[in-house]
């Protein structure tokens, strides 16, 4: 469904390039949900932005591509970096980080609905139609239909992120991605929209890429996923075997951290920070922060190999010391 085939970007800047995506290289499937995680700068909004083919300056691929494909209303589809603008809405549909601010305040919400229905759309004939139907797909999500009369600044922080996903899927695209879409929300809202975006997965049988550097809404939600640091995928597999057996130092850390139900055990912090993607260290990258790296770590940078069929890690200490 969606090929990402050794992708590097970067960004330019007045002192040069800042490679940000090194060599990233794995597939999405149809019908998964798929969780992007990791810390903050590491990568994940870049990544999605790719994804998305929103490649504007400063953003400049370096190599590699992608590819989306799949199939709607018996039709086949194959579009890459480039082209895959072509297909907005109609088969990949993005959910920006902070997503709350792309609403415009001030326009009444059917507008907006409006606006982002393709013109080449021709199941509706009139603009009545597409109400009509805009209005029955709100009740469908549960969300009352005058809220098409209302503007985004009357809603809630919590109401306006579930108008967002409606237009976002409106279209049954084949894919969507979110980033970051229950961040800034309590965590009952948060369960609302993680509710919502699975029911909605499992309507649409299509594939959605959620980005969040929460590992809890990874374990509630994720089938699959992919864990960055600085710049590069370092682990990637079922989101269950991934909590239960991390394989990377990084993972391990980032599960470790997570508080569970009724564990009272104190959690460590994971220590240090990422390092600064202008002046990157040489070798793995998260060697300057892990336990065990060795000389090779500090030498030289990991492969992502697959570890167990369908299960892929990055690191050299893979199959020594119990990695
Ligand atoms: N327009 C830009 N120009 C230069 N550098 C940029 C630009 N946008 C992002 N970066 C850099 O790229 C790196 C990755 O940023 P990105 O937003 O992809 O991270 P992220 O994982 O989504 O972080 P967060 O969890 O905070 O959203 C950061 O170091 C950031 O400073
Ligand atoms: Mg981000």
């Amino acid at each position: 469904m969606i090929k990402i085939d050794h992708l590097s970007t970067s960004y330019s800047t007045i002192s040069g390039p800042v490679h940000v995506i090194n060599d990233v290289d794995f597939e999405i499937y149809d019908n998964e949900i798929f969780g992007i995680a990791g810390e903050s700068g590491c990568g994940k909004t870049t990544l999605l932005k790719a994804l998305y083919d929103i490649i504007e300056f400063p953003m400049v691929v370096d190599s590699g591509k992608l590819i989306l494909s799949g199939e709607k209303y018996g039709k086949t589809f194959s579009y890459e970096t480039g082209q895959i603008r072509k297909t907005w809405w109609n088969n990949i549909s993005y959910v920006p980080q902070a997503a709350q601010s792309v609403l415009n305040p001030i326009v009444p919400l059917k507008n907006q609905f409006l606006d982002s229905i393709p013109k080449e759309d021709k199941r509706y004939k009139t603009k009545e139609q597409t109400l009509k139907r805009v209005a029955d797909y709100l009740e469908e999500l549960s969300l009352s239909p005058d809220l098409l009369n209302a503007y985004p600044f009357q809603l809630s922080g919590g109401m306006r992120q579930r108008v967002i996903i409606a237009l976002a899927t409106f279209m049954s695209p084949n894919v969507v991605l979110a980033d970051e879409p229950t961040t800034a929300l309590d965590v009952v809202v948060q369960r609302g929209i993680l509710m919502m975006l699975m029911r909605l997965q499992k309507q649409l049988k299509n594939t959605m890429v959620i980005v969040s550097h929460d590992m809890g809404v990874h374990y509630q939600v994720t089938d699959r996923m992919g864990i960055m640091y600085s710049g590069s995928l370092v682990e990637l597999g079922k989101t269950e075997d991934i909590f239960e057996k991390p394989i990377h130092p990084y993972t391990k850390m980032l599960v470790g951290a997570l508080p569970r139900v009724g564990d009272k055990s104190p959690k460590t912090g994971i220590p240090g920070r990422p390092p600064a993607l202008t002046n990157p260290p040489a070798g793995c990258r998260f060697a300057p922060r892990c336990q065990r790296a060795t000389e090779e770590c500090r030498k030289s940078v990991p492969k992502l190999q697959e570890v167990e069929p369908g299960r892929f890690a990055a690191c050299h200490l893979i199959n020594k010391n119990g990695c």
